[in-house]
């Protein structure tokens, strides 16, 4: 198959991540025999300092042209205290995922079994738990209408029909195809755009005899999520909440470098990892790649549909984590961490010999 991805590596650790996952898609490719080609663009702070946009618009026209996006992350400190900063790394992500009709960004919060002693929670809370977010990606406040003055300010969460039901159609999907359990999280008790979440939902779960689907608040379900997260299968939520509870999701399952991410929609889909831009440890190679080599698996699964290929890439992590060849944030305290590269390079070596 002929594969072309548009490779967007980012700011602060982005490119450090982005390179070891290219090397194991490289790998993946050269073992099945895939035509690979990858172009780079600029996005974030990297693309503001080298040519004042974000997003500038031979990124886009180049993520629209490509087969699938692998993304690192944007975001870096000079602009994080300066809230007058005329233009941000941040909006660059957004102006993406606005251009290219991602409107669904897939979470999943899985737990590996050999991590579980670094979660915050209690093995036996923890061990066993794997959930998927469906966070609704291209509406609500982040894309509302905003004012900014000095007195006062203000966002709009604003939400179409249209949206919240093809949102929540991904979100039954998913939950058809894995334990048929449906959480849709909202604050309905106080808010008019979560009624409105709650009222489609309310009409279409007729519609999925087959899945089981409950309400939940959203102060709610960021309780449960510490106390009982196998309680939960798919999860589907607005923009805003679901930023706010793949966090802690993500830090259920022991360390935020290892959760990859899919967004989908319209146009051309991006993965990307998680975790954020992490720049005090830009250029170090200590940071964990494996949260960007499992989005590159599942790269392979959802945009070239080659199941074969993300199991393997699946396999190689697994074997990576059952060798303790591991970064420091996840390293057992008896054994020495590799670097980023390493993990990189321990990876491909795998892939070429299994
Ligand atoms: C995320 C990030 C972004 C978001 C930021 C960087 C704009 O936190 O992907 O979760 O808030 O969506
Ligand atoms: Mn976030």
């Amino acid at each position: 198959m002929n594969l072309y991805i548009a490779v967007l590596p980012g700011d602060g650790i982005g490119p450090e991540v982005v390179a070891q996952a290219l090397r194991v898609v490289r790998a993946v490719c050269e073992k099945f025999n895939h035509q690979l080609t990858y172009e780079y663009g600029l996005c974030g702070a990297s693309a503001i300092d080298a040519v004042g946009d974000p997003y500038p618009e031979k990124t886009h026209q180049l993520c629209l042209r490509s087969d699938a996006v692998l993304y690192g992350a944007v975001g870096d400190p000079r602009f994080d205290n300066n809230p007058s900063a005329p233009v941000r790394p941040e909006q660059g992500l957004l102006a993406m995922r606005k251009k290219l009709g991602l409107f669904a960004n897939i979470r999943p919060v899985q737990t590996f079994d050999c991590l579980v002693h670094k979660s915050p929670l209690k093995d036996e809370l923890v061990r066993g738990a794997d959930f998927i977010c469906i966070r609704e990606l291209t509406g609500g406040m982040y894309f509302g209408a905003k004012l900014e003055g000095d007195d006062e300010a203000y966002d709009t969460n604003h939400y179409t029909r249209t949206e919240v039901e093809r949102i929540l159609r991904v979100a039954y999907d998913y939950a058809r195809q894995r334990r048929h359990h449906l959480t849709v999280v909202d604050k309905a008790n106080v808010l008019a755009s979560s009624r409105l979440w709650r009222k489609v939902a309310q009409q279409m779960a007729p519609e999925y005899p087959d899945v089981v689907t409950d309400y939940m608040y959203v102060d709610n379900a960021s309780m449960r999520m510490i106390q009982e997260p196998r309680f939960f299968d798919v999860m589907v939520t607005e923009n805003t909440f679901g930023d706010i509870l793949t966090d802690e999701g993500s830090c259920i399952t022991g360390s935020m470098g290892l959760l990859p991410s899919a967004s989908v929609g319209i146009h051309t889909s991006v993965f990307e990892p998680i975790h954020g831009s992490w720049p005090q440890a830009a250029g170090q190679n200590i940071a964990n790649p494996l949260a960007t080599v499992l989005s590159a698996a599942m790269m392979f699964d959802y945009a070239f549909h080659l199941p074969d290929e993300a199991a393997l890439i699946r396999a190689a992590v697994d074997a990576s984590l059952a060798a303790n060849a591991r970064t420091a944030d996840i390293q057992v305290s008896s054994a020495q961490p590799l670097s980023t590269s390493q993990v990189g390079d321990w990876l491909v070596d795998w892939i070429k010999a299994n």
